[in-house]
């Protein structure tokens, strides 16, 4: 079910006084989880001195824990500095396959002073599943986490 720009106001509400990042990655996930209905939703959080992503706060199934830089959409997203829309993931080179129901997957990097420090995940059961006017809602709902962000 697609999200409406209602989110990004209820995002904001839901972290306006929390500082703990943890806490405000894991209500946005069930958040949106809820609200999108995606198969899985969660956050990856860049760890610099082994050059991984490790597994956040999510909902949905179990995930991969560790990711690493060079291989995947969710390190592209790091690497890149960027948000990263896998339409379809079985035609991503170095797709990592978490789960084998996932077709579509969309990955916005969390930034605080202009550096990558974690990473949204999303997949879809669907191909295709994310339009330009989701993607831009998702990206606002993630420049409100960025705003609450503790370095
Ligand atoms: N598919 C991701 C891995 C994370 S899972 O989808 C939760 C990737 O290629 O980076």
């Amino acid at each position: 079910m697609p999200i409406s720009t209602d989110i990004t106001k209820e995002v904001e509400a839901l972290i306006a006084i929390e500082t703990s990042n943890v806490a405000n990655m894991a209500n946005i996930s069930a958040h949106l989880k809820d609200k999108g209905g995606w198969h899985w939703v969660g956050f990856y959080i860049v760890e610099e001195e082994s050059e991984e992503l490790v597994l956040g706060p999510f909902q949905g199934p179990i995930a991969c824990t560790r990711l690493k830089k060079g291989k995947g959409v969710c390190a592209k997203s790091w690497i890149d500095n960027a948000t990263v829309v896998a339409p379809n993931v079985h035609d991503f080179e170095g797709h990592v396959a978490c789960s084998s129901l996932s077709n579509s997957e969309l990955v916005i990097p969390v930034r605080s002073k202009g550096k990558v420090v974690a990473v949204i995940d999303i997949d879809s059961v669907e191909y295709d599943d994310f339009s330009t006017e989701q993607i831009r809602i998702l990206e606002e709902v993630v420049f409100k986490l960025e705003e609450r962000w503790v370095d």
